[in-house]
């Protein structure tokens, strides 16, 4: 990770002027996951849209109980705490939200072509560049809370990736011959879905 490339919240926070989605961000040199670690933020009980990102995870969880892959510095791993007003059997429109979000970031960022993979991937050339990770907790007089993890592969090369993902696995800089700049691409990405969880998820205001 060169200094450039490091995440600093602040400085994220400060692109992102009237935002829902990054109105409060927090960067962790290292957790188990990120899933777990914003329910465990103080400002987690007040802040929709509080973002939570990790340089390491060392627990990262993928779907069906696998193991995430997060090498340090080398991706965005990160998840977003919602309130939208959806019941715990639709989480899936939270995942194709963002999965849809995450493909055209890349898309509009990188001239790349990625394929959705549903249930929770995003890939290029066939093989994985991203994932999602959903998790919501039922809340009995308020709007159900939605963790809404999110993996994306950024600046590994081929051996950074264990044996066993080589073949299956790709990250933006494999694809592109070149390192990404995480903070921007983050920032273009936390834009998109700030904006498009708007139009699929917040009711619209009625003008007077
Ligand atoms: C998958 O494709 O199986 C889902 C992968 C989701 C990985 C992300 S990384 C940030 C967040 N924290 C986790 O433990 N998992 C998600």
């Amino acid at each position: 990770m060169t200094s450039f490339d490091r995440l600093l919240a602040d400085e994220l926070r400060a692109h992102l002027p009237g935002s829902v989605i990054g109105q409060e961000i927090i960067v962790l040199e290292q957790t188990g996951s990120t899933n777990d670690a914003i329910l465990q933020t103080p400002v987690a009980a007040s802040k929709d849209g509080l973002v939570l990102f990790a340089e390491h995870q060392t627990a990262g969880r993928g779907q069906r109980g696998n193991r995430w892959e997060s090498a340090a510095g080398k991706g965005l791993w990160f998840s977003i705490l919602l309130r939208p007003e959806i019941n715990v059997s639709e989480s899936g429109r939270l995942t194709i939200w963002a999965i849809e979000a995450i493909s055209d970031v890349i898309r509009t960022e990188f001239s790349i072509e990625p394929t959705i993979k549903l249930p929770n991937d995003v890939q290029v050339h066939g093989r994985k560049v991203a994932g999602v990770l959903v998790e919501m907790r039922a809340q009995e007089k308020s709007p159900h809370l939605a963790i809404v993890g999110i993996g994306i592969n950024v600046n590994q090369s081929r051996e950074d990736f264990p044996l066993e993902l080589q073949d299956n696995a790709v990250s933006l800089a494999m694809v592109l011959g070149r390192q990404v700049d995480r903070p921007t691409f983050a920032v273009a990405l936390l834009r998109n879905l700030d904006q498009t969880y708007r139009e699929k998820f917040v009711r619209g205001i009625i003008p007077m």
